[in-house]
C-alpha cells in the first residue's frame, strides 16, 4: 500500500509541473499535488487539458521508492484502472477505458491521465477528472467529445470525495502493478476492443480494427490486409470510428 501525502493549492499552472519540481528537490514517494484550478493543465502529445476552477479533480502523484521503473510503461494503464474504479464507485455508473489513458462514460471522455517519468528516479502520474458540468469553460469543438460525472449521472461529486476514492484505488492497483493483476480489469473495461479505430502516429494516419490488449498493455490491431500489429504506449493517438 502507498501512504499518500496530499499538498493542496488553489491555483497552479500544472500539478504535474509542480510535482516534478518537488520530486527533483527530494519530495518523498507518495507526495500528491492537488489544485482547484490549473492555468496550463497538460495533456498527452503536448495538448492542453482544460481545468475549470472547482469543476474537477486535478491531481498528480509521485512514485519513486521500491518501484521497478522497468515497468514504467504499465503505470498509465494501471492508473487508468484505478481511475475507472474510483469513478464508478462515486458515480454508480460504468466507466470505460479508451487505450491508453482516457476514461469514458456515455461514449465521451471525462478523465485523462498523463504520466511523466524521469527514469530511473521517479514518475509522476497526473489525473484530471471532470466532475461538474461547466461546458462554457471548454472550447466549443470539445463539447461533443467531453463529459463530466454530473452530466452523465446528475450526481454532484466533490473534488474531496473523488480524491479519497481515487487515492485508495491507486494505492491498491499500483501496489500490485508488477503482478499485472490490473490487466484483466483493463481489458474488461476497454472502450476500443472490437471497434474500428483511426491511428495517428506522427504524420501517419491509418485505420485498423482493435482486437485485443497484450500483456504489456499494448493495443493489438488487425490491419486491412489482415496483418497484426501491436501499438505500445508511445506517442500514438487513436480515434474510435462511429
Ligand atoms: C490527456 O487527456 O491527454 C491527459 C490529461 C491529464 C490531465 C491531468 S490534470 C492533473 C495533471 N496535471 C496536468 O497538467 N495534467 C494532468
Amino acid at each position: 500500500m502507498i501512504e499518500f501525502s496530499p499538498i493542496y493549492f488553489n491555483t497552479l499552472d500544472s500539478t504535474n509541473t509542480k510535482c516534478k519540481e518537488l520530486a527533483r528537490n527530494g519530495a518523498p514517494h507518495g507526495t500528491v499535488i492537488i489544485a482547484d484550478y490549473q492555468t496550463a493543465g497538460k495533456g498527452r502529445l503536448g495538448r492542453h487539458f482544460c481545468s475549470p476552477n472547482g469543476a474537477g479533480l486535478y491531481c498528480t502523484v509521485l512514485i519513486r521508492e521500491g518501484f521497478d521503473m522497468t515497468n514504467a510503461g504499465l503505470i498509465t494503464p494501471c492508473a487508468a484502472v484505478a481511475a475507472a474504479k474510483a469513478i464508478e464507485e462515486v458515480s454508480g455508473h460504468d466507466a470505460k477505458i479508451k487505450w491508453v489513458n482516457d476514461i469514458f462514460m456515455g461514449g465521451r471522455k471525462l478523465c485523462g491521465i498523463l504520466t511523466e517519468a524521469s527514469l530511473p528516479d521517479f514518475a509522476v502520474i497526473g489525473i484530471g477528472i471532470n466532475l461538474l458540468q461547466d461546458k462554457n469553460a471548454f472550447p466549443k469543438e470539445l463539447h461533443s467529445i467531453i463529459t463530466s460525472i454530473e452530466e452523465e449521472t446528475g450526481r454532484i461529486v466533490t473534488p474531496k470525495e473523488m480524491e479519497k476514492a481515487l487515492l485508495r484505488h491507486l494505492s491498491n492497483e499500483l501496489s500490485e502493478l508488477h503482478e499485472r493483476t490490473f490487466l484483466k480489469e483493463y481489458k474488461m473495461r476497454s472502450f476500443v476492443i472490437g471497434k474500428e479505430v483511426e491511428v495517428h502516429s506522427g504524420n501517419d494516419v491509418y485505420t485498423a480494427k482493435a482486437i485485443g490488449i497484450d500483456d504489456n498493455a499494448g493495443l493489438k490491431l488487425e490491419l486491412p490486409d489482415k496483418t497484426i500489429k501491436t501499438l505500445t504506449t508511445g506517442e500514438v493517438s487513436i480515434k474510435v470510428k462511429a
